[in-house]
């Protein structure tokens, strides 16, 4: 929900860093039981990024943090908010977002992970532009980063050709009107079935021990088909609800980056929202599904390609694991 008394938040700049490594499908065909036929035509994948042994969720992100900063015009000592979104942080503990600001040389300002699975960095933006709006932040980081390839199961077929790694982030401070910049966002969860998609080991319920090593409960683990259909229902009413928030409808969008899980998602929802595919800007092809990285390395291609310009209507939606939804409604600045 937007807060019309408070200023506008606008995103200054965008960075991205994905790994040299390139993995494409035909590579997984050599160690996996699949094909690049199977993977493209179900999924949209051609080839994933996987981060070498000395890169991680922190690495990745404090160069996609550094590239936002860049892009904006600010410094490093300008910054007095960093959040990451991710699911595979450097450590349980402490935040990957500490080690982002020890990394970038931030001051020792207020930095958090949040955890919202592919909604993530959806999350952390709402987080972080309403933190913004009370006065009491100036400059904030952004941060979707993920090494997913560190949770793959690569004896489940049925996921691990799924995903890559990657980071994505913004640098975000308050504007003068209410036209402009982050216009609204929204999020949601529904608990009800953790177990569609999780990571079962690992944690409180069941902590690391040979037995959960053995099960490979340590591994990420999904139920796609059940998934693919909430991710299109969340999604598809999650761009609804926030057009219909701020009054536009969807054909008033001038284009949409959605998370990119699956290319038969995206166009299910496109035919729903009766919005053309070409509003769409899609990565998936190039880096899989990268999840709450995902966005926000889309967004970075695109306002670098001049896919997104200024007074461009952009809408951010995802859904990830929880289950999460979430979206922003932008008018780039
Ligand atoms: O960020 C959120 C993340 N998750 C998602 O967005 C996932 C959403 N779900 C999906 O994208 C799709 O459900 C998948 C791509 C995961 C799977 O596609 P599907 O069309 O639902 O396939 P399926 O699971 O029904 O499997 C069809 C067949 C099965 O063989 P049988 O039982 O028909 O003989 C699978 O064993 O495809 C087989 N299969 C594979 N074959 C080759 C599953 N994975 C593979 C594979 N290569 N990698």
């Amino acid at each position: 929900m937007s807060l019309p008394n408070l200023p506008s938040v606008i995103i200054r700049g965008t960075g991205a860093y994905t790994p040299e490594n390139v993995v494409h499908n035909n590579d997984m065909a050599k160690t996996v039981d699949t094909s690049d036929e199977w993977i493209f035509t179900r999924t949209g994948i051609r080839e994933r990024r996987f981060a070498a042994a000395d890169e991680t969720s922190s690495t990745m992100a404090s160069i996609a943090g550094r590239r936002a900063m860049e892009a904006a015009g600010v410094h490093p000592e300008e910054i007095d908010l960093v959040i990451v979104a991710t699911i595979t942080p450097d450590m349980p503990f402490p935040s990957t977002a500490c080690l982002v600001q020890h990394a970038l040389g931030l001051k020792p300002i207020t930095a958090f992970d949040i955890e919202a699975a592919c909604s993530g960095f959806l999350y952390a933006l709402r987080i972080g532009a309403n933190m913004l709006r009370t006065g009491d932040f100036k400059k904030a980081l952004i941060i979707g980063t993920e090494k997913m390839s560190s949770i793959l199961d690569f004896s489940d077929r049925s996921t691990c050709v799924l995903f890559g790694d990657g980071a994505g982030a913004v640098v975000l401070s308050c504007g003068e009107g209410s036209d402009e910049g982050i216009l609204g966002t929204l999020s949601g969860s529904d608990g009800s079935n953790p177990a569609l998609l999780c990571q079962p080991g690992g944690g409180s319920r069941q902590p690391a021990t040979a037995t959960s090593i053995h099960a490979r409960a340590h591994f990420l683990k999904m139920n796609g088909k059940e998934i693919f259909k909430v991710a299109v229902r969340v999604m598809e009413q999650a761009s609804r609800d926030i057009l219909k928030q701020r009054g536009f409808s969807p054909d008033q969008l001038d284009c949409i980056i959605p998370h990119q899980a699956n290319m038969r998602i995206i166009e299910s929802i496109a035919s729903r929202l009766k919005v053309p595919m070409d509003k769409f800007y899609n990565n998936l092809s190039t880096y899989g599904n990268t999840s709450a990285a995902s966005i926000p390395i889309a967004l970075d291609e695109a306002v670098r390609s001049r896919r997104v310009n200024k007074g461009d209507l952009l809408l951010l939606v995802g859904f990830g694991a929880g289950l999460t939804w979430g979206a922003s409604l932008i008018k780039w600045s």
